[in-house]
């Protein structure tokens, strides 16, 4: 296991509020090397005492301060080096010829724009020789050629083998229990097709806004900065082939063939197969919050806080199925779900309810904020009374114990990089696949010039996404209770 932590955007709000918690843990728990050191990189000017002092400060703020010891330990392994991270230069000179002897992995969890610059100032320090490792945080680039060029200038410093991209949903013990359930069950492997599947819906909700992070999100939008990258691994492991083995390689060509079988849309229809929405102020959890500002990103191309698609994949399992993908920040509830909904029964024998009313069986797996699975059967009510048999849905909870503690996504990623372990991150040719897709619609927007409709905060979006989110949480008993759609 390397024993080394190069911390690159050590003070940013991911650093702080993710991954120096989740190595909290993961020091607390025992699972990291007796010598492990970090090194936290950033431009701000902290000596060590500052940036410990602050770092401490941040960690209790983000509730993490139960246990002394732990931050303590943390704290004294952890030493700062201020450098202006955009000059190549600077970065060589201020860490060359003090980790050498060390077996670092160096982290980036800054803007993609600084992702070269870094590389090359580790690369001209020796930090990139193998065994070294470089983990680059997403997103990598803001279109397929951007995410070109990043691959290939990272490509010219270190090996692919070495590179490790994050998307931190593939370290989320929901998203892995996907792979599990697939493929640990004949049952649902069995019905894994366009023959019994109707559609497949995929939806994260936030209730979080943007705040903060207005000038990021201006270049990125809902779309880059969530569908590119986490609602389309989601899709990946639901649609994917069965790998041979779980090995690195292996799984990802699996997926890379799923994003190479998306269908580009195009500007012709997709104003149906999309919708675009931005948030207006509304109340969450019957609170007052704001708008998107418009005024944090003046002079920008509009971007989309919400976002549904309908896509399609064009291979022989998925063969006219659609998937409805759909996410957006401020709805009405913070929700990751995947439900596949099956075809209806071929011959249907009963009086009640009549066929079209019939719901049909429905899986659904949610993996936010709470983890369980439910099927959704149709099962008799039979009693004397009934003339004729009458079914009503039968839902049947799979939930599991909780585990004793959830654990953060991170804490799984931070372990198989330190291990050399590359299966949970994303290899360069799926980021440009993704990349690929996403154009396509970025571009078919543009020349059809869809609009961006406002939404309440606190509601589920667009009045016109009410056909992509049938599936969302309690939208059934919503629509009925307000006797219309679920704008
Ligand atoms: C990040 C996005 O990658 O994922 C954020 O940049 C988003 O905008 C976050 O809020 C959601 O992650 P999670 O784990 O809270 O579902």
């Amino acid at each position: 296991m390397h024993d080394t932590l190069l911390l690159f955007g050590a003070t940013g709000d991911l650093a702080a509020r993710q991954l120096f918690p989740a190595l909290l843990h993961l020091l607390r728990d025992r699972l990291l090397p007796a010598d492990f050191h970090i090194v936290g990189v950033a431009r701000h000017a902290y000596d060590d005492a500052a940036f410990r002092a602050w770092l401490g400060e941040r960690l209790s703020a983000a509730g993490e301060d139960g246990d002394g010891a732990a931050i303590a330990d943390l704290l004294q392994r952890t030493r700062y080096v201020a450098v202006d991270l955009a000059d190549p230069a600077a970065v060589a000179d201020a860490l060359g010829g003090h980790f050498t002897d060390r077996r670092c992995v160096s982290y980036l969890a800054t803007p993609p724009y600084l992702f070269v610059q870094i590389a090359e100032g580790l690369k001209a320090a020796g930090l990139l020789d193998a065994p070294a490792r470089l983990v680059l945080e997403k997103p990598i680039g803001s279109d397929l050629v951007s995410a070109r060029a990043i691959n290939a200038a990272i490509g010219a410093c270190v090996g692919e083998d070495r590179v490790f991209r994050i998307d931190h949903y593939l370290g989320k013990a929901a998203v892995q229990n996907l792979l599990a359930l697939r493929f640990g069950n004949t049952l649902l492997e069995a019905v894994w097709h366009h023959r019994w599947i109707e559609s497949v819906d995929i939806l994260i909700a936030e209730t979080a806004g943007v705040d903060g992070r207005e000038s990021y999100y201006a270049d990125y939008g809902a779309v880059r900065d969530m569908v590119q990258n986490h609602v389309l691994q989601l899709l990946c492991l639901i649609a994917m082939e069965p790998p041979a083995s779980l090995d690195a390689d292996v799984l990802r060509d699996e997926k890379l063939k799923v994003l190479r079988a998306l269908r580009p849309l195009r500007a012709d229809s997709v104003l149906r197969e999309s919708v675009r929405g931005r948030y207006e102020a509304g109340l969450v959890d019957g609170q007052p919050v704001g708008g998107f500002s418009l005024k944090a990103v003046q002079g920008r191309e509009p971007v989309e806080t919400f976002v549904a698609l309908r896509a399609s994949i064009d291979n022989w399992r998925w063969a006219g199925v659609p998937f409805r993908l759909c996410t957006g920040k401020r709805l009405a509830e913070r929700c990751t779900q995947v439900v596949v909904t099956f075809k209806p029964t071929s011959h249907w024998l009963f009086e009640k309810p009549r066929r079209e009313r019939a719901t049909p069986n429905r899986l659904v797996l949610r993996l936010q904020p709470e983890e369980n699975i439910e099927l959704q059967l149709m099962s008799s009510l039979a009693g004397p009374e009934w003339g004729a048999l009458q079914l009503q849905p039968l839902p049947l909870d799979l939930s599991m114990q909780p585990a004793a503690h959830r654990r953060i996504a991170y804490e799984r990623l931070l372990l198989d990089a330190l291990n050399g372990n590359s299966t949970l991150f994303v290899r360069s040719d799926e980021v440009e696949a993704a990349w690929s897709w996403i154009d396509s619609i970025v571009s078919a927007w543009h020349e059809a010039d869809v609009p961006i409709q406002p939404y309440m905060a606190g509601s589920w979006g667009p009045a016109a996404a009410a056909e992509f989110l049938q599936n969302a949480p309690n939208t059934r008993e919503r629509a009925a209770r307000n006797g219309r759609g679920v704008g």
